[in-house]
């Protein structure tokens, strides 16, 4: 079992108010890098690049959702001082795929790509993952910059490096470490989001003050109306506050050998039930608002949270517009089948990650699976 004590103690400024909150710092093997949140943080574009000593061309890469709405904006910013590119793959998960990695591969080569351009990663986390991808293997690697405009991408994908695509075996199977060089997170862009993708992200949001960060979970309770209504300066620090966490853990453990396991919590179900409603019927985040409740449930009847805590955990997640039950049609056997434990797989090797309180979290190896189908059938009636 594994304590996250501390987890925090180091954690690049949080949520203090000032000129300089926006920025939070994180530490990987190839350098710090930084994240800013904030209301027109895209406009520090064209000074980031110069402070960064990037010379070379714009490549950016968006997807057909995101490119119409706010491409124009980083060309004029841009523009003026460098060669601008663009591409915009179609918006949705399908585009993580090595096909259209080879496809952007060729628009760069063909268009003379050089090791000292960028690629600027404009979208949610589907373009963040792929352009990442991209960027860290062609040519070997050129500069990469994270331009998130989902909360998601924000507080969680667009930091600690993971890139990747899909393979037909399975989600994010083919993919690099490749931290960006910075991320500029502009939460006007957030307008435009969805309302149910815009609740996908915040179930990470809840999740990391379940797993880091009580005084965040409080105020996620506290402020959720005005966070869904982006009244500023209260939606950038929720989420500055929310990525503080994801930076943390990141800084902490790059590689996932330890406490960035946490950021799991919610997922050992939810990837599951995402795989078993089909990809597609359930976004991401709302899988992991069902895992979060499932594995709440776990976590009490193994002697950890309590009815209380878990109850505050649910009425959060409901608010916020997100389901805390899994969609009809499921069976029980299908999800364990989707989780590894069926008969083929060793119990043992499935880590569950379960709350002692709002707050803190643990990894736990040793959850019984009758455990977890009864909590599961429990569910599903
Ligand atoms: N690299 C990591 O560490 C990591 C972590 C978590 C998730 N991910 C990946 O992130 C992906 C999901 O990211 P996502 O939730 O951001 O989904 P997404 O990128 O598909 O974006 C969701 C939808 O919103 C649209 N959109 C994006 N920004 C918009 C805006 N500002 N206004 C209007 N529409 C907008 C997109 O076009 C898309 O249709 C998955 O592929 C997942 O595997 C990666
Ligand atoms: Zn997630």
């Amino acid at each position: 079992m594994m304590q996250n004590a501390d987890l925090l103690s180091g954690a690049p400024a949080r949520g203090e108010a000032g000129a300089d909150s926006s920025g939070l710092w994180i530490k990987s093997s190839a350098g710090e890098y930084q994240l800013v949140v904030a209301p027109g943080a895209l406009k520090q574009l064209p000074a980031q690049l110069d402070a960064l000593g990037i010379k070379g061309r714009c490549w950016i890469i968006t997807d057909t959702t995101v490119g119409p709405l706010y491409l124009d904006r980083i060309v004029e910013l841009v523009g003026p001082s460098r060669p601008v590119l663009s591409y915009a793959v179609p918006a949705g998960e399908q585009s993580k795929s090595l096909a259209l990695a080879e496809t952007l591969y060729t628009w760069m080569l063909e268009g003379g790509v050089e090791r000292r351009d960028v690629v600027l990663a404009l979208g949610g986390g589907v373009v963040g993952d792929l352009a990442g991808f991209v960027a860290s293997t062609v040519l070997r690697g050129v500069e990469l910059i994270q331009l998130p405009t989902t909360v998601q991408a924000m507080i969680d994908s667009s930091m600690g490096g993971k890139t990747g695509v899909n393979h037909a075996r399975g989600k994010n199977l083919i993919g690099t470490f490749y931290p960006a060089r910075v991320i500029l997170a502009d939460t006007t862009t957030l307008r435009s989001l969805p309302r149910r993708e815009f609740a996908a992200g915040v179930a990470e949001a809840i999740k990391h003050g379940v797993i880091a960060d009580a005084a965040l979970f409080d105020d996620l309770e506290a402020n959720l109306d005005a966070l869904y209504g982006l009244a500023e300066p209260i939606t950038g620090e929720l989420i500055r506050r929310s990525a503080a966490v994801k930076a943390a853990v990141v800084t902490a453990d790059e590689r996932e050998l330890g406490v960035r396991m946490l950021l799991n919590y919610g997922h050992t179900l939810g990837h599951a039930l995402e795989a078993a409603a089909g990809y597609g019927a359930l976004l991401h985040g709302e899988a992991v608002s069902i895992g979060m409740e499932l594995a709440g449930q776990i976590a009490i009847r193994t002697g950890r949270y309590s009815e209380a805590e878990l109850a505050r955990q649910r009425a959060l997640l409901r608010a916020a517009g997100l389901p805390i039950a899994p969609p009809p049609g499921l069976t029980a056997d299908a999800v364990l089948a989707a989780v590894g434990l069926d008969k083929k797989r060793d119990a043992g090797t499935v880590r569950w990650i379960l709350p002692e309180r709002i707050g803190s979290a643990v990894v736990v190896r040793d959850v019984p699976p009758a455990l977890v189908r009864e909590v599961l059938e429990q569910a599903l009636t």
